[in-house]
């Protein structure tokens, strides 16, 4: 969930590790921490609130070139001082930070620790004193190891040792954890966002493994002490992706970029009109008889849209899952079925949990994924990239769209069917830009009027109503108001009994098929109070309707609508003064169950 990042070398480790924070404050932000070394010696600072706060409260006085350093998503006690990261054990030998869940810490500190005094509600202080336990009898190395053993649940940790003051201890379990090495020194952390411009090569550690980081060194070793072999990468960032420009907030550069994103996703997957993906992927699809997409949150809403492709373009039956959900059922299978994961981060543990429980049981398994080095990417027979770039934003826009657009072509080049799909997603990046250019004024003014409601309502049928559940998440994540999406035909079941004076409805109108029947439905929520709006596609607009989108092909229609929608969340959200990058309670990647 959170970020951690850790440095030793020559340079200053404060700044190292500040400047890698600060890039990881969208993955949590609720407090956060730093250890560094000062002479023979560690300080910690500490507090709850953000890094900026956390630049405040340290101390610049002393020189430093080492130092591990937390932004927490609290999942194990309130969010303040003493729940903070790093946590110390008792004999104040051990420093660690920790990103995860450790399953058994009760456990672990009744059977082990009843000795121990216990500072914070964390489960990551468990682990700390775990250490400090062992090492009375063994050496730190096999303490941690040790402990590891233990352990159950995710952990990714970086330790501190006052008896070895040259050198950082990782351990990783389930959540990543990444060591990049520069020619000033060795940085680890979450994510590779988080490395200084000048590391050129790094690796990521593989579960159950643990990293000795001593004189511009790195060696790392299994559970069992054995060391094994530490395979580089070359590092590539795309600076401009991780840096906000020219613009307030990452949110309305992501929503920006979006034309480009699509125009990128045509040139990796089109050779003039034939689809450029890997022919074992196309067959394995083919040859199953069930697809289960499998996915969470804004990648759910984009399954969806698979479903709808796959469905009708090759006749596929096809199933979207809630992650979590099957995490802990367990549905009939047909003979044959495929699962297709989406997830932007690669990293959410909700999909890696069924990932590898489907894979055990032989399963191919594919990821559309924004990131192709990600642990879902390392467990899939096939990965399709969904070229968005680094998506900061806490609430997903490109990558929602950019899915979208990959599945569509997925579903085409399996279907075999000759579509106008390269024109027609060409025609799709060309709407989005006018809906930026030239709509902006009218969705600034509707998100003027909603902006104090207390609650809002999105409807449409079909593929509307999936481009509608997006659209009210982008809403409640950001604006903090309580919007709900609905089938339109549902509404009179129930839900408009919430209708009040002045409700916003807002209607979702692109297909032909069902265009009257929502207007209807628009009607009989306005009949009971609703202030009801329209966001349709200029083929079926009226006159008066709110905001009117250019065609483009029907089964598309959803990558633009929902462009309306995250830019209306954006400006409710703006007007509000909110967070928009950095929501309350939410994290980028969610890593924890
Ligand atoms: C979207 O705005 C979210 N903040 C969230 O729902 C997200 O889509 C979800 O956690 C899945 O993430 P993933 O795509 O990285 O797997
Ligand atoms: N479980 C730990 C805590 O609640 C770590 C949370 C995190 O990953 O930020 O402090």
């Amino acid at each position: 969930m959170c970020g951690i990042v850790g440095y030793v070398g020559s340079l200053d480790a404060r700044t190292i590790v500040l400047d890698g924070l600060k890039k990881l404050e969208y993955r949590g932000y609720d407090s956060s921490g730093i250890a560094l070394r000062c002479n023979n010696d560690f300080k910690i600072f500490k507090d709850k609130g953000r890094i900026a706060h956390l630049c405040e409260i340290t101390d610049y006085s002393f020189k430093t070139n080492m130092g591990i350093a937390h932004t927490r998503w609290a999942t194990h006690g309130m969010v303040n001082y003493e729940n903070s990261h790093p946590h110390i054990s008792n004999n104040k030998r051990f420093i660690l930070v920790h990103n995860g869940i450790i399953e058994n810490y009760r456990k672990l500190k009744i059977d082990y620790l009843s000795d121990y005094s216990f500072y914070s509600e964390t489960d990551s202080e468990v682990i700390v004193n775990l250490i400090e336990f062992y090492s009375k009898k063994m050496s730190a190395e096999q303490a941690i190891r040790k402990a590891m053993s233990m352990l159950e649940g995710s952990y990714a940790l970086l330790i501190l040792d006052k008896e070895n003051m040259d050198t950082i201890y990782c351990v990783k379990n389930k959540t990543p954890l990444n060591i990049g090495v520069s020619n000033d020194g060795i940085t680890i952390a979450s994510d590779i966002i988080a490395f200084p411009s000048n590391v050129n090569k790094f690796l990521s550690l593989d579960d159950q493994r643990f990293a000795i980081i001593k004189n511009n060194n790195v060696k790392i070793f299994d559970l069992m002490g054995f060391e094994v072999e530490a395979n580089y990468k070359e590092l590539k960032l795309d600076e401009y992706s991780i840096s906000k420009g020219n613009y307030e907030h990452y949110m309305l550069k992501e929503i920006e970029e979006q034309p480009d994103v699509i125009r990128r996703i045509i040139t990796k997957y089109f050779d003039n009109e034939n689809v450029l993906i890997d022919k074992n992927l196309i067959e394995a699809i083919k040859n199953s008889d069930k697809i289960n997409f499998v996915a969470c949150g804004t990648s759910l809403y984009a399954s969806f849209m698979g479903k709808y492709f796959f469905e009708k373009l090759c006749g596929i039956p096809t199933e979207c899952f809630i992650a979590s959900e099957l995490v802990y059922s367990n549905p009939l299978m047909t003979k044959k079925p495929i699962f297709i994961f989406v997830s932007q981060s690669g990293e959410t543990l909700d999909c890696i949990t069924v990932m590898k429980k489907y894979k055990d049981l032989g399963y191919k398994i594919v990821s559309i994924t924004n990131s192709v080095e990600s642990t879902m990417a390392y467990f899939s027979d096939f990965i399709l990239d969904i070229c968005a770039n680094t998506e900061v934003s806490v609430a997903s826009t490109k990558s929602y769209t950019a899915s979208i657009a990959v599945m569509s072509i997925l579903a085409k080049a399996v279907s075999n069917q000759k579509t106008n799909l390269k024109n027609n997603l060409n025609r799709v990046s060309l709407v989005i830009e006018n809906i930026i250019q030239d709509l902006k004024p009218l969705i600034k003014d509707m998100a003027s009027k909603i902006k104090d409601s207390n609650a809002i309502f999105y409807i449409g049928r079909g593929i509307d109503y999936w481009a509608c559940d997006e659209g009210a998440l982008k809403l409640k994540e950001i604006s903090y108001i309580n919007t709900e999406s609905y089938s339109s035909g549902e509404l009179k079941h129930g839900t408009i009994a919430l209708i009040e004076k002045g409700t916003p409805v807002i209607a979702i109108v692109t297909q032909e098929g069902t265009n009257s029947i929502v207007r209807s439905n628009l009607e009989e929520a306005i009949s009971r109070g609703a202030k009801g709006y329209v966001i349709s596609l200029e083929s079926l607009a009226y006159s008066k309707d709110d905001i009117i989108i250019p065609n483009v092909a029907h089964y598309l229609t959803p990558l633009v609508s929902v462009v309306v929608c995250q830019m209306l969340a954006y400006y409710v959200a703006l007007y509000k003064n909110n967070d928009i990058d950095r929501p309350k309670n939410l994290a980028k990647s969610v890593t924890v169950e």
